[in-house]
Order: C-alpha cells, then structure tokens, then sequence
C-alpha cells in the first residue's frame, strides 16, 4: 500500500487517547490526521495539552499538532479525507458526539459504553466474534447513517471473553464465577487518587460488574444478520481496584456442559486461532498464552505479551465445586491495549478488510 489511511483521534489527551496516538503513528495502514479533546484543551499543540504518562516519548510528528474540537466539522475542516475515527471520549460525551461524527460519513471505533448494548451496534473482539461486524450493515440502514459505530468491550471483559471463546466451542460453557483485580489506569486519567489507592484494594467500581456480566453474554452470542441472540450463559463478577498501573488480573472458575480436565482446557487455550484477523498487522501470533509456571500471570512481567494484544493465562487447574465439568485459572489482559486502544485499531483493521468502512475500498493485502 502507498499511501496510509488518514484518521481521527477523539479524546487523545486521556490514558486510552494516548495509547492511540502511541500505537498509531507507527502503524502499517493508519495515519494520525486530527486530534480532539475538550475544550480546556483545544487550540493547544498536542504535546503541551497532554500529560503523557505512558511510556517512551510522545511521537515528534504529533508534538505539535493542534487539538481541535470534538466536532466533525472541526474534524473535516482539518482532515476532510478522514473516514476513521477512533473513539477514547468520556462516556456522556461519546453518547451525543459518536453518533454526530457516525452521520457525517466516519465510522467510529469507540472504547465508550454507552452504545456497546444498543441492538444493533456491533460489540467485538475480532478473535471471538469477528462476524458481529456485519452488523454494521444493518445499522446504517436502520438509523440512515452513511458511517456508523462499533464498539470494543469494557477492559476487564476483554481477556475473560477471549477465554470463554474457545471454552464454549469446545465444552460448552454454563457458568462463570469472575474476580477481578483492575489497574488503575483503567479509571483514566487522572482517574482515582493516590491516598484512595495506594496500601488499598477498593472493592467496589461504578457499573464494572454489570458491564462484564452483560457484555460477556453478547459477546459470545449468535448473529442471525440483523440481531444477536445473546449466549445463555450464567455469569457472576466481582470487581475490584488494585494498586497496579496496567493490566487487569481476572481470576476465572468455569463451570461446563461437557467433562473438562485442566490438560484439555490449557491445550484448547495454547492452540486457539482466529483465521479472520491471522494477516491483521496488530493481530498477535497468539491470542492467549498459556504460562506454566505456578505463580503468572503477573501484571508487571506478563502485560506486554505479544505487544500488549495476548490474553495471558495462568494456574488451570481442577475447580472442586464443579468437579469433572470445572477448571478455574488466573487471566491477565493490558487494559488500555487489548482492552482499549489496541482492541479498538484491530476492529478496524478487520472492518476494512471486510470492505465495511464506507468510502475505503483498496486493496490492503
Ligand atoms: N482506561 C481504560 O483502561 C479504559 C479501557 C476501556 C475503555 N475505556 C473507556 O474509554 C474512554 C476514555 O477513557 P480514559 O480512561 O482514556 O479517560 P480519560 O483519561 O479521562 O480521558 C478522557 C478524554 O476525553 C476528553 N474529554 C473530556 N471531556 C470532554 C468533552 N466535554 N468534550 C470532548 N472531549 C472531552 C479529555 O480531554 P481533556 O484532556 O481536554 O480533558 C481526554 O482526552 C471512556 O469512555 C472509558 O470508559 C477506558
């Protein structure tokens, strides 16, 4: 390919947005063209709005770029080619400008909640179900929309969904018991204050648990081309904040339709592939990572597995409570990689190699 994809980032000063604009500028296909964040910061070069706290630099071809307004207009006024946009907007304000920039003629992959359970708006991990994406279609014909919306799923669903996948193919899943210990990051930035969180777990984050239990079950649903029939699957979180920078730990206990042993499940697990997203630049080798030894994952040392896009997992083992149809294990997933910003780049990758970006039809491959 010769030239790159020129699109938007909306809400790049945050912890996602700055995930993005780091993964973006040294991607194979996209182009950053425009940034926006509110209006305390429009108007500003990048680099003095933002306060970088990943790590390395902020990109220098980025520095100096100014921030526009969360606008299409303002958008199209200094990118009038742009058809991506992605989406690390504050839930509220996604609600009204997502669905502004989807019917200016962008699709938008958006990290936000507030469509992922709308009907007809596609909710995707491409290795667990990538053909949900043709929902796409049928939004824009529903809602008269030339662009659209698709949603990546909350951080602490992603390395969990991306276990279940190949659980339920292969056993059949009928209950989970989910624990999870979230980094801070995944409160954003600034996000939760040191004296609440350092020397302290804080048992309790604002809508997770029923984020994961809901988004669990359209996740692993059927797609019939205009609807998904969400998986009848019994699902239980708890969800905790832990003083951990990056990477959710999820403790997982999986109840089965079918026998079950820990040898099959990490075998299953280690072997599980995706076809569609196999050739996708920021696709991993592998999607889950089976660790052997007793004691990872472990956020520190495990986050960065297949450059922050592998699910890690850890400690299969027997689930007494459920016998012969129970296993139970440790999932670790990078919270603003796989579960954000790097979530949210293999969506669209996907989406153009399904010709399902509207006014982007070359050939990629
Ligand atoms: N953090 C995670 O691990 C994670 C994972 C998955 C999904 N998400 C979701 O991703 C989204 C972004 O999260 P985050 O953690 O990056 O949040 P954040 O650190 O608080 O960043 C919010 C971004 O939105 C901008 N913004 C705030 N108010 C705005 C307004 N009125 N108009 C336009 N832009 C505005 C901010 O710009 P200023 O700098 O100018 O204020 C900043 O760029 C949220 O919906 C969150 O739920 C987060």
């Amino acid at each position: 390919m010769s030239a790159r994809i020129r699109v938007a980032v909306l809400g790049a000063t945050g912890a996602v947005g700055q995930r993005f604009v780091q993964r973006l500028h040294r991607h194979p296909w996209f182009e950053i063209a425009a940034l926006t964040a509110s209006d305390r910061s429009e108007g500003k070069p990048y680099a003095q709005a933002v306060s970088w706290v990943i790590e390395g630099e902020i990109p220098a071809e980025v520095a100096s770029l100014t921030l526009v307004s969360t606008d299409p207009a303002a958008v199209q006024q200094v990118a009038p080619d742009v058809r991506i946009v992605f989406s690390a907007l504050p839930n509220e304000i996604a609600s009204e400008a997502e669905p502004a920039f989807a019917r200016a003629g962008m699709t938008v992959f958006s990290n936000a909640s507030y469509y992922r359970m709308a009907p007809d708006v596609p909710l995707v991990i491409p290795e667990v179900n990538p053909e949900h994406l043709r929902l796409l279609e049928y939004q824009r014909q529903a809602r008269g929309w030339s662009g659209g919306i698709v949603c990546n799923t909350n951080c602490t669903v992603s390395g969990p969904a991306m276990v279940l996948r190949p659980l339920q193919d292969q056993f059949g899943v009928r209950r989970v018991f989910a624990f999870s210990m979230q980094a801070a990051s995944g409160a954003g930035y600034p996000g939760v204050s040191s004296l609440d969180l350092i020397d302290n777990i804080i048992p309790f984050i604002k809508n997770e648990e029923e984020k994961l239990e809901a988004e669990a079950r359209k996740l692993l649903g059927r797609f019939d081309g205009q609807r998904i029939a969400e998986a009848a699957l019994d699902l239980s979180a708890h969800c905790n904040r832990v003083p951990v920078l990056d990477g959710h730990m999820v403790a997982l206990s999986v109840e089965t339709e079918r026998p079950i042993t820990p040898e099959d499940a990490a075998r299953v697990l280690r072997d599980f592939r995706c076809s569609q997203v196999a050739e996708l630049p920021t696709a991993p080798a592998q999607p889950i990572v089976v660790r052997d030894e007793p004691n990872r994952p472990q956020p520190r040392r495990d986050r960065m597995s297949g450059e922050g896009m592998s699910v890690v997992v850890g400690r299969v083992r027997p689930e007494p409570l459920f016998g012969e149809h129970g296993v139970k294990m440790m999932t670790l997933a990078h919270n603003t990689i796989r579960g954000a910003a790097g979530g949210s780049i293999l969506n669209a990758e996907l989406a153009l190699k399904m010709g399902l970006v509207t006014d982007i039809s070359f050939n990629l491959f």
